[in-house]
């Protein structure tokens, strides 16, 4: 591990979490250059979806390349572009009657949030943009400013005007409706809160905790951004892409945000990020926001077969099978340590396991790791253990995950107990 202390900066952050190095992955398993395997419930944050080097996307990959396909290109038209728009439409937009255009962003998530900012800003022609408590959006300067936890804002970075932090579904308890809350400060001319161009939000706030909105919240808003003629953006990076079942996580309740970003596992598993949005908010001049990685060639053929898990119903009803799985699996995990005081929620195969006691969870994490699973954390103090295994994770697999974080559970719960009877 030496050459990564030596020459890699201290922003370092996984390696620290994980620190072997990896040589080779398969499907649901990353195996370490000494042979060890570990069950991936990480996925690269939300990126592999459909696995590590899927079968069908590596294939593919390895042909175009023989073929000398072009790798790179800017936004000219290239066949891998083409094929992917065609597929995107047929396979995902037209069956769900969303008329959206595609705007290619630079290849990171981070992208194509700030995409959406500045053409709702532009469009709206107002600066104040609407976002939530435990919001992730990324860590360029305009996604960072709507991104909640403090950990990321240091003062010095940037001003954080033009953004008013909201507070998300169920921030105050179930018994408070937020959306009343900003009802009455839009319509209250003195609240202090301006006008926004957008509102900005993720149906489950994958970092922020694995916050789930209800379908209910989220028309409410909808119906809200609609009445003042506001934007709604739903940054669907991580829990799109049939992480919730459906293709789009905000399919279930029923809404068409004017604007949706994608990324991570759109790409299957390459970086890509694109901005979809309402055919008349097409207001750019040619070429006024462009970069030099917008539309990643390799990432178009890989995402074009990936798209082929959505030209039927199989994964999605794999993902609400599995999905059963898991919340039955992780409940029991809570109700066998009852000390633990833990929380259980999530949909489709994104789970969290909030345990309020401070730094347990990271606990979990390394012992799970040495255990020989992967798998991270989430919330604003890394109190809950984010479950997020790739779609095509066979059931298995996915039981013995849970059965090594049970394993690692007990075995800290029982370490403590020894540690405080040696101490008396
Ligand atoms: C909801 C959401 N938006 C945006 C981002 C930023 O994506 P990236 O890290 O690719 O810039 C993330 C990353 O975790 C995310 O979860």
């Amino acid at each position: 591990m030496r050459i990564f202390e030596q020459l890699e900066s201290r922003v370092r952050g996984y390696v620290r979490s994980f620190p072997v190095i990896f040589q080779s992955a398969k499907g649901a398993i990353m195996t370490d250059t000494s042979g060890r395997e570990y069950i991936d419930f990480f996925a690269g944050a939300g990126t592999l979806n459909y696995g590590h080097n899927n079968d069908r996307i590596s294939q593919a990959l390895i042909e175009y390349i023989q073929k000398d396909g072009p790798i790179h290109g800017l936004d000219m038209a290239t066949v891998a572009k083409q094929r992917f728009l065609t597929k995107l439409n047929d396979t995902i937009l037209l069956p769900r009657n969303l008329d959206y255009k595609v705007q290619f962003t630079g290849p990171t998530g981070t992208n194509a949030v700030e995409t959406a900012l500045k053409l709702a800003r532009m469009v709206k022609g107002r600066s104040n943009v609407v976002a939530f408590t435990n919001a992730y959006h990324g860590l360029t300067m305009g996604a960072l400013a709507i991104t909640g936890n403090n950990f990321y804002r240091d003062e010095a970075y940037i001003s954080r005007s033009n953004v008013s932090f909201m507070p998300y579904d169920g921030y105050f308890g179930p018994d408070f409706n937020t959306i009343d809350f900003l009802r009455k400060m839009i319509t209250d001319n003195s609240s202090g809160l301006d006008l926004p161009a957008a509102v900005i939000l993720e149906t489950i706030q994958a970092e922020g905790g694995v916050n789930i909105a209800s379908p209910q919240w989220l028309r409410d808003l909808a119906q809200l951004c609609y009445d003042f003629d506001i934007l709604l953006i739903i940054d669907d990076i991580q829990v799109g892409n049939g992480r919730t079942g459906d293709f789009f996580s905000f399919e279930e309740s029923g809404i068409k945000p004017d604007m949706v970003t994608l990324s991570k596992a759109i790409g299957g598993g390459l970086p890509l990020a694109l901005l979809l949005f309402r055919q008349d908010l097409d207001q750019w001049k040619p070429g006024e926001h462009t970069g030099t990685f917008r539309g990643n060639n390799l990432a178009f053929v890989a995402s074009y077969e990936a798209l082929h898990y959505w030209d039927n119903m199989d994964l999605s009803n794999a993902v609400a099978y599995k999905s059963d799985v898991m919340r039955t699996e992780i409940q029991k995990i809570a109700d066998r340590f009852p000390e633990l005081e833990a929380t259980v929620r999530g949909r489709g195969m994104i789970f969290g396991l909030e345990i309020p006691e401070r730094g347990f969870c990271s606990q979990i994490s390394e012992r799970c790791f040495q255990n020989g699973l992967i798998i991270e954390l989430a919330g604003a103090d890394d109190q809950v253990l984010k479950f997020l295994p790739s779609l095509t994770m066979d059931e298995e697999t996915l039981l013995k995950g849970i059965s090594i974080i049970a394993q690692s559970i007990e075995e800290l719960l029982e370490e403590k107990k020894a540690n405080l009877t040696g101490a008396m």
